[in-house]
């Protein structure tokens, strides 16, 4: 159901959008082998030589597993409606399957009551990327066993807190699970095969159909999933950009979107896949196309593709252009791309209720913060730019029940390590010292106006 322009504020944002921040578990907690967890796969990964831009680990990070308690006031202070974090499953299942490790769930027992105390929606993510290393030692993402294992995993946790938490999601960006991890290998577990990543692919859309029904039958209130949407524009008009940007859409964007909201597999990908796309598959269809309560985007950037003959799997590239504006991820600032792609996927899956489950930027913040707030002009514009292309989209007719930016702290940014700064609060690696940036500030005076305050005149 859309909000009808009634109960709608003069801000544009219909009463009791959830304003939110996320994180990932493996990002921000450290202390990754505390009270019985078993090591993750990421933890392993981080110490292969050479995997992790600065050669750091997730020894530590933010240290969010011993300071969870002043984190939630940083909510709190920020006036946060919700918060959108991820369970370590190594943490509550040491071996991946069997054994629970009750001090793992009670970490996140905690958490959530103290986030309930302080009136933050928590909203959980089952699988932000780290999988117990047992797991991975065992096939991982390739194995046939895993889409049954995550869905024990799944019934675990979601057993635990489901009288309390109100909204779940199962799996967070399968592409980039199946693409970095399987096709480009810049991610754990670092393997580069193109069968492997169509096996992967089709491992991940099984294990959220199965998660997604064993979440409801253990009491989950409302289940979605998180897909990464980029849209694809070609470089040229040439026929060969225009199909490399169709199939890197199909690729990307549609792979796992219409299995689980349309109960089809784009056509493209067997061609993509060519021989190594498993045929068949209708009877997994069925179980893929699980009814969800919504659907979470992740929004970052465009891409502008060119052809590209030596590009695997799909001859495409994405390419730089050089007058535009960049983050330091080398991710192109698109504000009005946020409104193309929440409209785009309204018109791909009909009225489903969706969320911005990630959005943010990684500029350049100092190492050290000298003041607080510390500055980061370039973040608050671009959280500016993008929140009122999200209140541009509900204008249109989406029903866009929240936002979520990413992130709450400056992380480990993966295979970055810790040299990308995405957070809204400044984190001094050395120390563990939090200080608001500006963007946190802005943010908080967003949640309060209901958005209003996006039409206040720039003070930077
Ligand atoms: C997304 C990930 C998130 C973070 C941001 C910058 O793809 O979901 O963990 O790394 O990118």
């Amino acid at each position: 159901m859309s909000a009808s322009s009634s109960d709608r504020e003069p801000s544009g944002f219909p009463d009791g959008f959830l304003f939110g921040a996320a994180t990932s578990a493996f990002q921000i907690e450290g202390s990754p082998l505390a009270d019985g967890a078993g090591p993750s796969n990421w933890h392993r990964f981080a110490r292969e030589p050479g995997r992790i831009e600065d050669g750091s680990t997730d020894d530590v990070a933010c240290d969010h597993y011993r300071r969870f308690r002043e984190d939630v006031d940083l909510m709190r202070r920020l006036g946060l409606r919700a918060y959108r974090f991820s369970i370590a499953w190594s943490r509550v299942l040491p071996e991946g399957t069997g054994r629970v490790n009750r001090p793992g769930l009670d970490f996140y027992e905690r958490l959530v009551d103290l986030l309930l105390k302080n009136d933050i929606r928590p909203c959980v993510t089952l699988h932000h990327w780290d999988l117990p290393a047992a797991l991975d030692d065992r096939g991982g993402w390739r194995s046939p066993e895993m889409p049954r294992w995550f869905a024990d995993y799944a019934r675990v946790v979601v057993r635990a807190l489901s009288d309390r938490v109100p909204m779940w999601t199962t799996i967070n960006e399968p592409w980039v699970i199946a693409h970095a991890g399987y096709m480009t290998g810049v991610h754990a577990p670092g393997r580069i095969s193109l069968p492997e990543t169509a096996l992967v692919s089709r491992g991940l859309l099984l294990a959220h159909g199965l998660a997604a029904q064993a979440a409801r039958s253990e009491g989950a209130r409302s289940i979605g999933l998180v897909v990464n949407i980029e849209p694809k524009e070609p470089a040229s008009d040439a026929p060969k950009d225009r199909s490399a940007a169709a199939r890197a859409d199909s690729y990307m964007n549609r792979q796992f979107l219409e299995p689980v909201l349309k109960g089809r597999f784009p056509e493209e990908l067997s061609s993509i896949y060519a021989e190594a796309w498993p045929r068949g598959g209708e009877a997994d269809l069925i179980t893929i196309h699980q009814p969800l309560d919504f659907l979470g985007v992740n929004y970052y950037t465009c891409g502008v593709v060119r052809h590209d003959e030596s590009a695997v799997p799909d001859r495409a590239r994405n390419i730089r252009l050089p007058d535009r504006r960049y983050t330091e991820t080398g991710w192109e600032v698109r504000p009005e791309g946020l409104a193309k792609t929440l409209l785009w996927v309204k018109d791909l899956c009909g009225g489903i209720p969706l969320y911005v489950t990630e959005n943010g930027a990684a500029f350049p913040d100092p190492d050290v913060a000298p003041e607080e707030p510390l500055g980061d002009p370039l973040r608050v514009e671009y959280l500016r730019d993008h929140l009122q292309a999200a209140r541009e989209a509900i204008r249109q007719g989406v029903d866009l029940r929240g936002y979520f930016l990413w992130s709450l702290l400056d992380n480990m940014e993966w295979a970055s390590g810790y040299t990308k700064r995405f957070g809204i609060v400044h984190v001094d690696f050395a120390t563990g010292k939090r200080t608001f940036k500006a963007s946190a500030l802005f943010y908080r005076r967003v949640i309060e106006t209901n958005g209003g305050a996006l039409d206040e005149h720039e003070e930077e």
